[in-house]
């Protein structure tokens, strides 16, 4: 199989590392490719922004399927070009993507699915807005409608932060993507986030994480991407499972069909849990990034049969296996990030923290210079490792970051905490 990989983060180079182990794959091109994939496929002359040049390629070169990483290519209907094309697309539609691309199109679909989930308004006008948040009560939460790349929530303690948060960004603080906004019920419990592979009508569940948003330790700072994630998330037991898939998953995967939009790639489904039930946060069109790493550290069947079957309509029956191991991972990122950062500096060791027990690093934000690896984004270096536990996997995952030297990057020194104190909680009783 010739297989095009869209994307170029710590995600991609994990997805592309689980890819190029199978014995179905052929060749692996990458556009553009994370630089940790560069000697397993080549690296195409454009990026995961072009998208005719990525639907042409594909089309003139036979590629049976491209599996695509980020969100921002499928909102804009990359997905659509290659079915134009009769190429399969791990991934989503243009209007299928809206569950994450548009806050009130998730929130139309939960709602018409019966998925449980934050009661809401949307609104355009800063006046109706003002006037719903006087009928909630503190927390207040603010959400631009469209895509902020995860900036667009603020979650206001006060009256008066929250009226400044509708004005700002109806005044256009996110530019499109808060033209309208969402207010929501601010929901109690634990976050985890959980995975779901569908064709559009058969659902292949996939396991469960949770990741650390905030940029410095004890879930301080602004919010980022992800500094760091590990798997199984404890506070989703069996039974949550249960819940997820009954109520919130297949539901709105059907819905999604009868509306003539089915779903097709991997739904993320991101969860407070209160109780043992789940309620919806969000949904993303994709993989989890940090969170997609660990997952394919636990993975062991061959992923790449899975997403072809997935594009092409054919996931009955599919079953993946799955490491007891725990994984964990966290995340190098230049200093000043989220904000602003420098790029270009030298990084070294990652050769020997890779051969560490149970390490594997996923190159995030790199490129490779006259032999040498410098820093080259925000997020840099995803270190992963699996363990006999979380607390193991995350032992050996920061004796990973030990083996790197990098001046010019800083990491969460508490990945993990959350189900580190649980266990110890467990341990003492
Ligand atoms: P989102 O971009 O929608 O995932 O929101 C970012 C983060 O804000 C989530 O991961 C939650 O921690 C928090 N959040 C969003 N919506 C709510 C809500 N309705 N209640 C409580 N926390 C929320
Ligand atoms: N780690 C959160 C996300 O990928 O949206």
């Amino acid at each position: 199989m010739k297989v095009l990989l869209v994307g170029g983060g710590g995600r991609e180079h994990a997805l592309g590392w689980k890819i190029a182990q199978s014995p179905e794959l052929s060749k692996l091109y990458l556009a553009p490719g994370s630089a940790g994939l560069n000697h397993l496929g080549e690296k195409l002359s454009f990026g995961d922004g072009e998208l005719q040049a990525i639907a042409d390629f594909a089309a003139e070169n036979a590629i049976d399927l491209v599996v695509v990483g980020p969100e921002a290519p499928l909102a804009a209907g990359l997905g659509d070009l290659l079915a134009a094309k009769g190429v399969p697309c791990f991934g989503p539609s243009r209007a299928a993507a809206q569950l994450e691309s548009s806050k009130s199109f998730m929130k139309d679909v939960a709602s018409a699915a019966g998925a449980p989930t934050a009661a809401y308004g949307r609104f355009t006008d800063i006046e109706p807005a003002k006037a719903f948040l006087r009928e909630q009560t503190a927390p207040y939460v603010i959400k631009a409608d469209g895509l902020a790349a995860g900036k667009g929530v603020v979650i206001a303690e006060s009256l008066k932060d929250a009226d400044a948060a509708v004005e700002e960004m109806l005044s256009g603080r996110f530019g499109e993507a808060s033209e309208a906004i969402v207010i929501e019920e601010f929901m109690r419990g634990e976050e985890a986030s959980f995975f779901a592979i569908t064709d559009g009508e058969n659902i292949l569940p996939l396991i469960d994480a949770q990741d650390h948003k905030r940029a410095y330790d004890g879930d301080k700072g602004p919010n980022t991407g992800g500094m760091g994630a590990y798997s199984p998330a404890p506070v989703f037991t069996d039974k949550v499972r249960e819940r997820t898939m009954k109520e919130l998953i297949e539901p709105v995967i059907a819905e999604m069909k009868s509306r003539g939009t089915p779903y097709v790639g991997v739904l993320y489904a991101g969860l407070m849990i209160e109780d043992e039930k789940p309620r919806l946060v969000e949904f993303n069109a994709r993989f989890g990034d940090p969170e997609c790493q660990i997952l394919m550290r636990r993975l062991k069947s061959d992923l790449l049969p899975a997403l072809y079957k997935a594009a092409t309509g054919g996931l009955k029956g599919v079953s993946l296996d799955w490491s007891d191991d725990a994984a964990a991972l966290v995340v190098m990122a230049a200093d000043g990030y989220p904000g602003a950062y420098k790029k270009g500096s030298e990084i070294k060791g990652v050769e020997a923290a890779n051969a560490l027990p149970g390490v594997v690093v996923f190159h995030a934000g790199t490129k490779e210079e006259n032999g040498g690896l410098l820093s080259n984004g925000g997020r840099v270096l995803n270190v992963t490792a699996t363990g006999e536990d979380i607390r193991e996997a995350v032992e050996r995952a920061y004796a990973g970051v030990d083996a790197i030297d990098w001046p010019g990057g800083f990491y969460r020194k508490d990945i993990g905490w959350r189900a580190l104190e649980r266990d110890d909680a467990e341990r003492a009783r």
